[in-house]
């Protein structure tokens, strides 16, 4: 097999240049979550069945499906493309791109992700390879990593490029979730007048105004641009999720109802980690708003059970636990906190997760939903701290903490729970959910003048209507 180069002069072991071409289209599609990205892989990997980077990207894009069966998949991919390697040959960056698939099917994401950030040293033009450890960095709860590995790269791509505008708005997205939020504004929103349609940059904005409260301009944003980021793949259910969040704390219970049901969980059965991420944390955080959600638990309970033997990211396995223990199937939840304590024991960096953090979290959960919320407490509250590393974002993060608040003050721990709510306030100065609470533990601890201050202030971050 011959090299070729792409425009970028990444080289790739191929019968072609075409498919040296048509991989960039691959990894342009994959940084754009567009919805043809799967599609281009599999043509280019029949049309050019001998390209190792070809047989790799399926492997990785199995891998990025999230769940136990895709991942079992990508072990088969790699042990194939190994055998290719051996067959056709690979150069370096090939080579190390074939050993991180093996490293993250075998559950070791910090050597996975050291070896994309090893060829980017190399080949700084790999997208493919910053986009990924983009990935992993995001799923290991480190946010700097996240915002500095896009950042040492970006000066060495022109603006010209036309992938440049993804670099912009994964930077933009570590250094929102580094707390850098004015920063992190400033390139998203450059990144999204390059491609409105560049989700995650919009995302990366999103973001932003969620952690800075501008609820009202984050309805505006993710509204306004819907026409372009509505095109995506399911990563657009997370879009939505995060205009839910907006009209949460607004008490907008009807249009959050409406998004869960219109656009959240319309695709649930595909089976896409991240639409049950989204479904099970508002469902959650609809029910500690107090609202009634009917039997919306029973959809995604379907979709959980085929997921209770995971050992692929912690902070998704929570997500199906979530549904299993709100339907109340306790067989299955049971099963499931059973096989990650299982996994807490085992190697691998999810596993070591599992242990510091994902199993408490697990165990609370469950105690939680039973009404058992001492316990639950007792459980969840020693985490609080560390429970950054099961990955996501903040945003996402946040349900694990508001349940801890939840059950706090339901297990009549007031000063904790007051303690509690006055620290979030503290950062939430627009919650209305976090202001009825404590006004609720200050009435109870008799303190009336404080208590019909902070229902007050609940209040007024509530929309007329
Ligand atoms: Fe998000």
């Amino acid at each position: 097999m011959a090299q070729f180069e792409n425009a970028d002069g990444l080289k790739f072991t191929a019968s072609s240049a075409e498919s040296a071409s048509q991989f960039s289209d691959f990894t342009s599609s994959y940084m754009g979550f567009r919805r043809n990205t799967g599609e281009i892989v599999k043509n280019l990997a029949e049309a050019d069945p001998d390209m190792p980077m070809a047989l790799c990207a399926r492997g990785y894009l199995a891998k990025l499906f999230g769940s136990t069966n895709q991942s079992a998949r990508a072990k088969v991919i790699s042990g194939d493309l190994e055998n290719l390697v051996r067959k056709v040959g690979a150069n370096e960056r090939e080579k190390q791109h074939a050993a991180a698939l093996a490293a993250w099917c075998d559950g070791d994401l910090e050597k996975t992700t050291e070896l994309w950030e090893g060829i980017l040293l190399d080949d700084p033009m790999d997208g493919l390879a910053l986009r990924l450890s983009h990935f992993t960095h995001f799923y290991s709860g480190d946010p700097r990593r996240m915002r500095d590995s896009i950042a040492r790269i970006l000066p060495l791509w022109s603006p010209n490029h036309r992938d440049y505008g993804f670099l912009l708005g994964m930077y933009a997205f570590g250094l929102e979730e580094s707390g850098e939020y004015a920063k992190a504004e400033h390139y998203g929103r450059e990144a999204v007048a390059r491609n409105p349609a560049d989700a995650w940059s919009v995302h990366s904005v999103a973001h932003v105004l969620e952690m800075t409260e501008r609820m009202e301009e984050g309805i505006a944003w993710v509204n306004g641009l819907e026409q372009d980021w509505s095109t995506v793949n399911n990563f657009r259910f997370h879009l939505y999720w995060h205009r839910c969040l907006y009209h949460l704390e607004r008490g907008e219970f009807d249009v959050v109802l409406e998004l869960y049901d219109q656009q959240i969980v319309s695709d649930i059965k595909s089976d896409f980690y991240l639409d049950i991420c989204n479904a099970s944390s508002l469902l959650w955080r609809l029910e500690m708003f107090g609202v009634d959600i009917g039997d919306r638990w029973s959809k995604l309970v379907e979709v959980a059970r085929k997921h209770v033997e995971d050992t692929d990211l912690i902070f998704v396995s929570l997500h199906y636990l979530m549904a299993l223990v709100a339907a109340g199937d306790k067989d299955a939840a049971d099963r499931m906190i059973a096989n990650i304590q299982q996994w807490s024991t085992l190697n691998g960096t999810q596993a070591q997760i599992c242990a510091e953090s994902g199993l408490a979290l697990a165990k609370g959960l469950k105690l939680a939903r039973e009404g058992n919320y001492k316990e639950a407490a007792r459980l969840m509250e020693p985490v609080r701290y560390t429970l950054d590393r099961i990955g996501g974002s903040r945003a996402q993060r946040d349900v694990f903490h508001m349940i801890l608040l939840d059950v706090t003050k339901a297990s009549q721990d007031i000063l904790k729970a007051r303690a509690l709510f006055a620290e979030r306030l503290a950062y939430k100065v627009h919650s209305s959910w976090s202001w009825k609470n404590y006004g609720e533990i200050l009435h109870n601890l008799g303190r009336d003048e404080e208590a019909i201050e902070a229902r007050s202030r609940a209040a007024s971050l509530i929309v007329a209507g």
